[in-house]
């Protein structure tokens, strides 16, 4: 049976069938799921029971899987999963639900932020795919906003407006909104605001994209108060409820998502629960806009 893709959301979602991600998947059936990244932006495959081996192989179809380093502050004696894995569940290495006060929980907590993953890489991801193991019975979504859909929803004027403006991410801005301020001298380094284009042209179909993300927080040329009202108004208009799919997981749900057209969020659930959900990334090819000189 062919691969075939259903839209499930007025505006972007598919839900793919007709294919085995725990098998080698052919190239003619990876050129389909390809395409309908392009079209749909986030697709949706149940009943995938996989290993982490079997994410990551299905996963390098799509190019090469991202370095994580950089991208939180769990050290690397306290990861739960091999290179190649990130890992958004709530658990510690020994299985169990991390304390409340944990530096890696409070941290992970941004997650639950509107965001684009990686935008705060000079070379942010090209797709990010989420693997149910373990679900919550309650809360624990994950919402994604179609920033094709949102663009072409803006007035001329606001096109005009946004048109050729770079903003600066880092995750010290998405998680200083939280109150999470403290960094060692290596973190800061790490976390130093990489600038991304506002507006960005898909490479296959052309449109265009508001750039999104908690991690923006300045716009150059702009004081940044001024910045940041114009990025949530941004946001707002966004994430209206006519541009977003809410996703209920399922335990072995697969969930693949383009960080160039989309955003998405986490929501809050019951953190004495344990939830295991492993995503991998495929790495982008190309910065959004040149870098600062050093
Ligand atoms: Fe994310």
């Amino acid at each position: 049976m062919p691969v075939s893709i259903r839209q499930i959301h007025p505006v972007f979602v598919g839900e793919v069938s007709g294919v085995d991600l725990t098998a080698a998947v052919s190239r003619q059936d990876v050129a389909a799921i390809e395409a309908g990244m392009d079209k749909y932006a986030v697709l949706v495959f149940r009943d995938q029971a996989l290993s982490d081996a079997q994410q990551m192989q299905f996963t390098r179809n799509f190019g090469a899987i991202e370095n994580a380093r950089g991208g939180n502050v769990t050290r690397d004696e306290d990861r739960r999963l091999v290179s190649g894995m990130n890992d958004v569940s709530n658990l510690g290495k020994d299985g169990q639900p991390l304390a409340r006060d944990s530096r890696q929980r409070l941290f992970n907590l941004g997650n639950l932020l509107w965001h684009s993953d990686s935008s705060f890489r000079p070379v942010p991801a090209k797709y990010s795919l989420l693997s149910a193991r373990v679900v919550n019975p309650k809360g624990g979504d994950t919402e994604f906003a179609d920033m094709r859909a949102a663009y072409d929803a803006l007035d001329a004027d606001s096109k005009a407006e946004i048109e050729h403006l770079v903003c600066e991410h880092s995750l010290m801005y998405s998680r200083g909104s939280l109150g999470f301020v403290d960094y060692s001298d290596e973190e800061k380094q790490l976390f130093k605001p990489v600038r991304q284009r506002l507006v960005r042209t898909h490479p296959v179909s052309g449109r265009k994209s508001l750039y999104l993300s908690s991690h923006a927080g300045s716009i150059l040329g702009k004081p940044t108060p001024e910045a940041r009202i114009l990025l949530n108004d941004l946001k707002e208009h966004a994430t209206q409820p006519r541009f977003v799919y809410v996703h209920k997981w399922k335990p072995h749900d697969l969930v693949m998502w383009d960080n160039r057209q989309t955003m998405h969020r986490g929501r809050r659930y019951d953190e004495n629960q344990p939830r295991d959900v492993r995503r991998t990334t495929v790495a982008g090819d190309a910065p959004t806009v040149a870098q600062a000189a050093e």
